[in-house]
């Protein structure tokens, strides 16, 4: 059985969750591999709504392994709180169907606390982040300043880490950001108690994944963000601090490029971006606040209202070159029925002439124009369609476009959230 990775294709809340939850079914293990609790994974089950941060989509399925990567960063507060509601709603997560990494590193409190001091004090250089802490939490791995839960788990460990990087960023915290400096001793308490409460989760994943797949058994690798906002391909410096394209499942988990086999790229039938950066395809008016009503275009971890544009298939041209993308699994084409006319984005114009590339330079790329071509739209209410064949016309050929000019074939088409509105195009299991 392939071990496939699952990536968002534009700039997140393409429908990961759902996707993932669907195909978690056909596979035994489900890794999440890179960002923290700044994602926002929503799955419907029946009349029921589960919104992931931290765990795999992967959880709510029955007799599935789920497993946190050592390329995700994790707020042990925020992740016992959401093992605690999913037992409380009847879902099983204990330490034989969840596994996390001792590698991962752990966001604290004054990582918080700088994302949300920078983000204040930024003005025109405001990123938009989520305040999760993402970004200084990456920043302290990077700047070999970090805690991983390996420390956390272990009082002494955490006790000393602590002491060696806490007055540097206190410093940072008073001084340039002019906010109180944080109390050693009750991040400490509190801290250890986390340690203590996550022990028994904790494993080396790298291993169990390895072990995993020479015993026969399949993975899905599930990125959370997406390929436009990468840390190294993404509309920098607009974009997350992780690898949230395919080659961070490989770096995220301690697992090779040749034990993957394919590419699973999460699309929207149009185009969503929160927070700040260039968007070439944005809408305005009352066809964004249109859209933006009819697909509920509002943030499942920040609650803001989402920035709405047409399809990207230039951007996923791109995404689909970085990330080797196999396959598209679109989502939400029901929330189209209704537009009069549908476009898509296939190229850019910069000062008059079309690019052929995805431009690296942010300036430039701010002041790209859209090339569309226009398509019909259509008014049935397409949600209960069993096949594609059932589709009106018109969307069929938006379908088409959408194959024809991202130049990658679709897996599946989602008419809706909850688990039956699919239509599998394609196999890759
Ligand atoms: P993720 O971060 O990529 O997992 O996506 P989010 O959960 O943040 O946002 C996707 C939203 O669209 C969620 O509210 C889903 O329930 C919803 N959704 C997913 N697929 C479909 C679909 O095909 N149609 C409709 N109408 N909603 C969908
Ligand atoms: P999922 O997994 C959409 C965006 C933020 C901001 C930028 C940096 O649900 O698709 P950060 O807090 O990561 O430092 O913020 O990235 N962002 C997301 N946008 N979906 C997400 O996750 C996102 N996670 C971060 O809005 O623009
Ligand atoms: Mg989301």
């Amino acid at each position: 059985m392939p071990n496939v990775v699952v990536i968002g294709a534009q700039w997140g809340d393409e429908g990961k969750g759902r996707i993932v939850d669907l195909i978690s079914e056909k596979v035994d293990i489900i890794a999440r591999y890179q960002g923290g609790n700044n994602a926002g994974h929503t799955i419907v089950i029946g009349d029921e709504k589960v919104v992931l941060h931290h765990l795999p989509s992967g959880i709510l399925r029955e007799g599935k392994v789920s497993v946190i990567g050592n390329g995700v960063v994790i707020d042990p507060k925020v992740l016992l709180e959401e093992i605690r509601d999913l037992r409380a709603a009847g879902y099983k997560a204990d330490c034989d169907n969840l596994k996390i990494s001792d590698r991962a590193h752990v966001i604290m409190p004054y990582h918080k606390e700088i994302d949300k001091g920078r983000e204040e004090s930024n003005g025109n250089t405001k990123i938009g982040t989520t305040g999760r802490g993402i970004g200084p939490v990456y920043e302290d791995k990077a700047a070999r300043r970090g805690i991983k839960v390996s420390d956390l788990i272990d009082t002494d460990a955490l006790s000393q880490r602590l002491k060696d990087v806490l007055p540097d960023r206190n410093l940072y915290i008073s001084k340039v950001l002019g906010k109180e400096p944080l109390n050693f001793e009750n991040i400490l308490e509190q801290y250890s108690i986390y340690g203590k409460e996550l022990m028994e989760f904790t494993c080396d994943v790298s291993k169990l994944l390895n072990d995993s797949i020479t015993e026969g058994k399949n993975i899905l690798f599930e990125g959370a963000q997406g390929a436009l906002l990468d840390i190294d391909f993404g509309t920098y410096p607009y974009v997350t601090s992780s690898s949230a394209s395919s080659g961070g499942a490989c770096t995220g988990t301690g697992v090779s490029p040749t034990r993957i086999d394919s590419v699973l790229g999460i699309a929207k039938a149009y185009t969503t971006r929160v927070g700040e950066g260039p968007f070439t395809s944005e809408i305005s008016g009352d066809t964004e606040q249109r859209l933006r009503e009819l697909g509920g275009e509002y943030g499942a971890t920040t609650g803001r209202s989402r920035r709405c544009g047409w399809f990207d298939a230039f951007a996923i041209k791109y995404a689909s070159m970085i990330n080797g993308i196999s396959y598209i699994a679109l989502t939400k084409l029901d929330v189209l029925s209704g537009f009069e006319k549908i476009n898509i984005c296939t190229a850019y114009r910069y000062k008059g002439q079309v690019l052929s590339d995805y431009p690296s330079n942010n300036h430039m790329l701010s002041e790209c124009e859209p090339v569309y071509k226009e398509l019909e739209g259509w008014n049935e209410d397409i949600s209960c369609a069993k096949d594609v064949t059932e589709l009106p016309t018109q969307a069929r050929r938006y379908l088409d476009a959408i194959e024809e000019s991202t130049g990658v074939p679709l897996y599946a088409v989602s008419l809706g959230a909850s688990r039956e509105k699919i239509l599998f195009l394609n196999e890759i299991f």
